[in-house]
């Protein structure tokens, strides 16, 4: 069994984080993941909608186990582009305007070139005081790439259809161990589903290791893969809510920095996402109690992740969540601490080689008689 290295899962989430890939358009970061993956598995493919699937047989192969975790990010899409040269915009995902106003972007053409940018909007000094108070709405905010015509526009190759997203490197904090990005949200499922991958060297299931695209679209590229593979057993990878954070009392956390993966109970409004399996569940329990993993419990109200869509294909999957907790999801600022990602990998590792095909064929049917 190999070891999840803390200094090469940092390394690799820099260059996931810090590559543009907003739902759609994912390419840069599907570049990341197949340049780690070619190297390692049995097989390894791009389907119809980009997502990434690599495979390792396994040794007996009578069961699949998928992993997901989604390339893509929240972002902007530029929808007019005015006479004066600034860029209107609508939202790609959970994109809140409490987060955009005084952001630097990057533009990315539709031929890939990379332009700079600022989200503005009218300054306040010239509103009203009622107005400057409150959150800008879409309509009233707009990227300055710094041209003075339409024309200036798309010289630069910037059209209709450019996206944006915010321009952040990846960085640490006063402690070492906590990071703060964008695209956090999902890039540390990729980073941490990537290593584990790496460092099954035996494993009894098929397992499958899917990166996927268009998640914070409606969980399209987990849904068509799943229909692909018809794994016997999956699990996502992703971020949960972290609001143990000044003013808000402990009953509201969801999750804590640094105590561990969270393993899912259940998400989505109402329990409305996904409930997990109970077996699965309770076997990443045991493995992280057995192996001395630190985790903790988690109900999230509201969001779900692509373990819900997995959970519906076709005959029904036993799924279940394997979360990092984070701080300010889907701003520019997202914060994790790197010994969860490192733990959430390693869990999901122990996972895909502690589990048998026996045990993944017969949640998945119980013959009675
Ligand atoms: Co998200
Ligand atoms: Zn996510």
């Amino acid at each position: 069994m190999n070891e999840i290295r803390k200094e090469a899962l940092y390394a690799l989430l820099k260059k996931l984080v810090e590559a543009v890939g907003p739902s759609g358009f994912e390419d840069s970061v599907r570049d990341v993941v197949i340049d780690e993956l070619k190297n390692y598995g049995d097989s390894l493919w791009i389907d119809s909608l980009g997502n990434v699937i690599a495979v390792k047989k396994g040794s007996k192969g009578a069961a699949r186990l998928m992993i997901a975790a989604h390339m893509d990010e929240i972002g902007l899409i530029i929808s007019y582009i005015d006479e004066r040269g600034f860029l209107r915009f609508q939202p790609i995902g959970g994109v809140s305007e409490r987060t955009l106003l005084g952001q630097r972007v990057v533009v990315r053409t539709l031929n890939g070139n990379l332009v700079k940018g600022v989200i503005g909007s009218k300054p306040p000094h010239i509103m009203r005081p009622e107005e400057a108070k409150q959150v800008p709405e879409g309509k009233d905010l707009y990227i300055d790439v710094g041209v003075s015509s339409r024309a200036e526009a798309e010289k630069l190759g910037v059209t209709i259809g450019s996206i944006a997203v915010f321009e952040r490197d990846l960085t640490v904090l006063g402690n070492s161990d906590i990071i703060v990005g964008k695209a956090l949200d999902d890039r540390v499922g990729v980073a941490a589903m990537i290593e584990a991958f790496k460092a099954i060297d035996f494993s009894d299931v098929d397992v499958y290791a899917v990166a996927t695209v268009q998640e914070e679209v409606g969980l399209k590229g987990a849904r068509v893969a799943a229909y692909s593979i018809t794994p016997h057993v999956a699990l996502a990878l992703d971020v949960t809510v972290a609001s143990d954070v000044a003013g808000v009392s402990e009953q509201d956390w969801i999750t804590q920095l640094g105590k561990g993966p969270a393993i899912k109970v259940a998400d989505g409004r109402a329990a409305s996402g996904l409930i997990a399996h109970p077996a699965v569940r309770d076997k990443l329990i045991e493995i992280a109690k057995q192996y001395g993993v630190p985790y903790q419990l988690e109900v999230l109200h509201g969001g779900t992740t692509d373990a819900s869509i997995i959970a519906l294909n076709k005959e029904g999957v036993p799924a279940a969540t394997i979360s990092v907790p984070t701080r300010y999801i889907h701003s520019p600022t997202e914060v994790a601490n790197l010994n969860d990602i490192v733990m959430a990998s390693k869990l999901a590792m122990l996972f895909a080689t502690k589990i048998t095909s026996e045990w993944a064929l017969t949640i998945i049917r119980r013959n009675l008689k």
